[in-house]
């Protein structure tokens, strides 16, 4: 199940790259928002992201004007890895280095083409473990200070 959110920044894209995802076969938990109407980015990320963190979904895909207000405020929900990401390169690493189980996009910094590849290279890309899985136990461990 792939949780998906945005604000309205990021609505447009939102509903884009929805559509190869179900075309793909996968299961979309859709957060809102649901129009151009402006909101608060926060409302619809958090509860994504706890869907996520919960297990009741399996990754997540994030979008806002920038990405950048969804990626921070999703980092702040206990399990959460998102990666900000605006290329195919840093999708594939976000999965490989960092186990990255969400990813924040700018609805308005990606085209629509560059997004569905993103999106692609995020959820086809396998974690690598080994070495990088060390430090993605000492990243989590910032969690309890
Ligand atoms: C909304 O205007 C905008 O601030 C939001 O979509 C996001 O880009 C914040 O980081």
């Amino acid at each position: 199940m792939i949780a998906l959110a945005c604000d309205h920044g990021g609505y447009t894209l939102k509903e884009t790259v929805k559509k190869p995802l179900l075309e793909q076969g996968y299961e979309v938990r859709d957060f809102g928002t649901n129009s151009l109407d402006s909101c608060d980015y926060p409302d619809y990320g958090a509860p994504a992201a706890r869907a996520v963190a919960s297990g009741e979904c399996d990754r997540g895909i994030l979008i806002c004007t920038t990405g950048i207000g969804m990626s921070i405020a999703a980092n702040k929900i206990r399990g959460i890895r998102c990666a900000h990401c605006s290329d195919v390169y840093s999708a594939e690493k976000s999965r490989e280095h960092n186990d990255a189980n969400m990813i924040a996009l700018g609805g308005r910094v990606v085209g629509q083409g560059l997004a569905e590849k993103i999106v692609d290279a995020f959820l086809d890309t396998e974690f690598l473990g080994g070495r990088h899985a060390d430090r993605v136990q000492m990243m989590m461990e910032l969690e309890n200070p």
